[in-house]
Formats: C-alpha cells, structure tokens, sequence
C-alpha cells in the first residue's frame, strides 16, 4: 500500500525530538497521520494529505538561508492545504511572514495568554500551561499574520495567517507533549478547522492491508515470516497466515540467546494461535560465531548475517518460497530513511533491510503502525493478554546484555540471573507496569567471601526501566525491599556472582540495554 493514499495529516519531519508524538496524537484522535522526512518531501506527495503540520527542529531559524527559505515559503504557501507549524516549524513560518526573531530560551511549564478567541482555541481559557523547548523566540509578526497568545516572557505563542482561502497557525509550545494540559484539545480543534476526517481506524486498516496482500501476491506462492515469540512478528505472522493460509512458513530460529524457558513458551503461544512453526535450533551455529567478540555492534552484524544464511537455506530447499515477511513498524521505516541531524545510535539488526543477493520479495504488513498500534491489531487478532503484556526484548537477544568479551559463562549468568529479576518482579506484582527488566554482566570482579573462600566473582547490573516506547526511558524506582530480594537470590544461585548493582541511569543519556 502506497503511504499516501491513507490521506490525513503529512507531518514534515524537520528533525525535532517529537515528531512521531505529533503523528501518534493524531492518529489517537482517529486521523491518519504519516512522518516524511523534509528531504524526502515532493510537492506531488501533499496533495493526497488534507493537511500539513511541520515539526520542531535543532536547527535555528535565523541561519536560514534565502535559498532555504524560499523552499519552505514554495512549500508552505504552494501547499494549498491548511498548516500548523510548531516550534521550530512556528518560527519558520513566522519568518516566512517576514516575523522578527530573538534569542530567548523558553524551557519547561510556561503561561500562555490568549490575546484573540480562536476556534483553534476552542475549550481553553485565557491563560494556559503549555510545554515550551526552544532557544529562539519569535517578538513581532508583520502585518500579514495575527498574535492570538504570548507567552508570560513577551514570546509570540500562537499565530493565524489567512493565505489564499487556507488558513495558516504557528504555535510555539508543544501540543503533543502530555504536558500541554490542553494540547490535545488544540490539535483536535485542527482537524475540524482543516476539515480532517476522524475515521483512522485499526480494524479497517487491517481488512484494508490483507485485501490488499491478497490482490498483490502471487497467492499460490509460499511466504516466509520469521517468528521471535514478540508481538511485532507474531502479529505479522497472523496477518500473513490470513493471506497465505496454509503456504505460510513460519519458522523460528533459537539463536540461543534467548530467555530461560523461552523456546517452549513461544513454540505453545505460536501453536495455540493455530501457527505450527519451522523449529531451527541453531544455538551452536551462532555461540560459536560470537565466542570472544567484544562488540556489540559487530555481534549485532554478526546475527543478523547468520539469520538471513539460515532463511537462505530454508528457501534453497524451498522453491515455492517466494515472499519474506518482516515485522518492520513506522519507527523504523522512517528512522532507516534520510532524516537531517539523525545520527545513528545502535543497528537494529531488523532495520536497514536485507543483502542484496537475498532475492525475495518483502512483504512488512506493520510498516505504517507503532507500537502501541501494533499491540491494538494483536488484541483484535485475539493474541493471548499475556504475550501483549510481553516486555520488549531485543532481535540479538542476550548478546546484547553481555558486556566485553562475549563468552557462554557471562551468557549463562545473564541469562539465570534475568530470570530472577524478571520472576521477582512478577512476584511482588510490578512487571506489567515497567518496560524492561534484565541483568547486565561485564568483566568487572569483586571479591567475594562465600563460605571460608575468598574469591573474585562478576559484578551482575539489575536494569529496569520505564518507558512508554523506548526511545527515551527512566530508571524504575524499585522498592528497596525487592532489589534485595532479586540480589540474594542472584548471589546465592549462581556462584560465580559476587556482588549486585542497580543501574540508576535514564536514557538519554544512557541507553536501555549496556551495548
Ligand atoms: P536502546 O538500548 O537503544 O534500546 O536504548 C531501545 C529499545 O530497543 C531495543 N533494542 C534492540 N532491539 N535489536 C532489536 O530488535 C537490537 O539490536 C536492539 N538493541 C536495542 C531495546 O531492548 C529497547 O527496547
């Protein structure tokens, strides 16, 4: 399905931190709402959307180019549609408008006044909490456009312009953030102003996606999908067995990187909705190829290389195989295109795509969903409560927990000791509301005393933390009594550990997982 015939919102992604908030809160007021990166914008794109929002960004207004700005005002005014600039986007379109721009920083909870009723005002009174994040400050507009706020620090807030029949609004603050109490509101009063229709809905975009599966393929062909037990493929893989029926291969590979009892949990879960898998154990094949790699990114490579060798095989025996389904989810499919000032943090290994020399034709049901949405197509299914609750848990698994060299000894520990952290927060009733939780193990060594032995054992890191989707995270505060709860029983079951920690760093600037 091609992205742009769902309409709706566009919102241009200029690079600000909270541009797929912005599309996710549309799309939770039942607009569909699609990310393109500014680079990848072309004028014959925006005219299947009804709107345009443009997004915040880490760049400053006032260093702008003229070349730069007339791209923008060609964009803007030659849009023809109704558009919401925010941060940065509000300052750009301000100085389109011939607006004066000052260095004022606004961070955090900030007053608003309203100067002019609105309708995008509509529900707010005149004075507001919004969220504010941005160094620049726009003090005056030129005739063209209206103040409707300021903020309590003389900043232009919110702006209207009326360009030929299209009506045209900055604001300042963040919308999308939580912490602009009423900034749903403001969104939704956007969509009747721009005459958006509300009718995103999850159920129909699935009947919608299998029709089209079903017309697009060669139904008399097999299809591969590569099942972890997680919801992304696990759902996929519903979607595809709903296309392909019974020409569906799933098949699951054990890297041997997976949790204590996880083979057996998947292969029940899987077969109890009606998916029978290719069971591969390859745990020698990948252990061995990690043995002594310090780096994670190369373990990373390293996996992902063998997985795809491994459905090269399976396809090899297969020639009926024809299509590779892969869970691959909007986050994704946006961050692998070219976003300016993105700069690449770890390789997802399911991100990037495949070599080139693997031939198939890719079929990603989930390319236009987040997270949230995915886990909401996986209740519709019928996905047992359980694996929705699911923590998130990385394609490389364990090797990702492992730090420095890579050996079977710190894999096994990690492995043991994520059990008892995971089965600890279960007992007191805390694992649903917290995002991951794991131990980490590197090559630091304390000494320990056990019995009359005095020896030098790993020092083993619990995290857990909470995150609503992983891009950015907190350190959960776990009550004391349970992290010596999950500490005696890591130090007394695995031997080779003498001494706990608590990771009590958020991200940024941490990560979530150790490498
Ligand atoms: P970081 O460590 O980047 O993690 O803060 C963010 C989220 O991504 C998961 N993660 C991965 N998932 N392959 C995956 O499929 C990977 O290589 C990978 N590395 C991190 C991590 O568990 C967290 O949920």
């Amino acid at each position: 399905m091609r992205e742009e015939f769902l309409g709706g919102i566009l919102v241009v992604d200029l690079g600000g931190q909270y541009t797929h908030l912005i599309s996710r809160r549309f799309r939770e007021l039942g607009a569909y709402a699609s990310v393109i990166p500014y680079k990848s914008l072309e004028k014959s794109i925006l005219s299947r959307f009804d709107a345009l929002v443009l997004s915040g960004s880490p760049l400053s207004v006032s260093e702008l180019d003229e070349a730069e700005l007339s791209k923008f005002s060609e964009l803007v005014f030659g849009s023809g549609k109704p558009v919401l600039g925010i941060c940065f986007g509000h300052q750009l379109l301000a100085r389109l408008l011939g607006g004066s721009v000052e260095r004022r920083m606004e961070f955090g909870r900030t007053g608003v006044r309203i100067l002019k009723r609105d309708p995008i005002f509509n529900g707010w009174g005149d004075f507001e909490f919004v969220w504010m994040s941005h160094n620049e400050c726009i003090t005056s507009l030129s005739g063209l456009g209206e103040v409707l706020a300021l903020s309590e620090n003389g900043c232009v807030a919110a702006f209207k312009v009326l360009h030929e029949g299209n009506v045209i609004y900055g604001v300042q603050f963040h919308p999308e953030v939580k912490h602009t109490v009423k900034g749903s509101r403001l969104l939704e009063n956007f969509l009747s102003i721009a005459g958006v229709a509300r009718n995103w809905s999850l159920s129909d975009y699935v009947d919608r996606i299998i029709k089209e599966m079903i017309n697009e393929v060669d139904t008399s062909a097999k299809a591969l999908v590569a099942v972890s037990g997680g919801i992304d493929s696990t759902v996929s893989a519903l979607i595809a067995k709903k296309v392909f029926k019974d020409r569906l291969v799933a098949v699951f590979v054990n890297h041997g990187l997976l949790r204590e009892g996880e083979v057996e949990e998947v292969l029940s879960n899987l077969r109890s909705l009606g998916i029978e898998p290719l069971y591969v154990n390859a745990e020698e094949r990948f252990l061995k190829l990690l043995e002594g790699v310090s780096d994670c990114e190369e373990r990373r490579k390293l996996i992902g290389e063998e997985f795809v060798k491994i459905f090269k095989e399976i396809i090899e025996r297969d020639p009926e195989i024809k299509y590779f389904v892969q869970g691959t989810t909007y986050p994704d499919v946006i961050e692998s295109g070219v976003v300016s000032g993105s700069s690449k943090i770890k390789t997802h290994h399911n991100v990037g795509g495949m070599p080139p020399w693997f031939k198939m034709r890719i079929l990603e049901p989930l390319r236009y969903l987040y997270k949230d949405e995915v886990r909401e197509v996986g209740r519709l299914l019928g996905l047992p409560e359980a694996l929705l609750r699911r923590h998130p848990f990385p394609g490389p698994g364990l090797a990702v927990r492992v730090i420095g060299a890579f050996t079977r000894e710190k894999l096994e520990i990690v492995r043991k000791a994520s059990k008892i952290v995971e089965d600890t927060l279960r007992e007191y009733g805390l694992y649903d509301s917290v995002w991951q939780a794991f131990a980490v193990v590197g090559d630091d060594m304390w000494v320990g005393v056990k019995g009359d032995e005095r020896d030098q054992g790993y020092i083993l890191t619990i995290r857990v933390v909470e995150s609503s989707d992983g891009m950015t995270a907190d350190w959960v505060r776990i009550p004391h009594e349970v992290l010596d709860v999950m500490s005696r029983r890591i130090t007394s079951s695995l031997s080779r550990v003498t001494a706990v920690t608590y990771a009590i760093t958020s991200k940024p600037p941490s990560t979530i997982e150790p490498c």
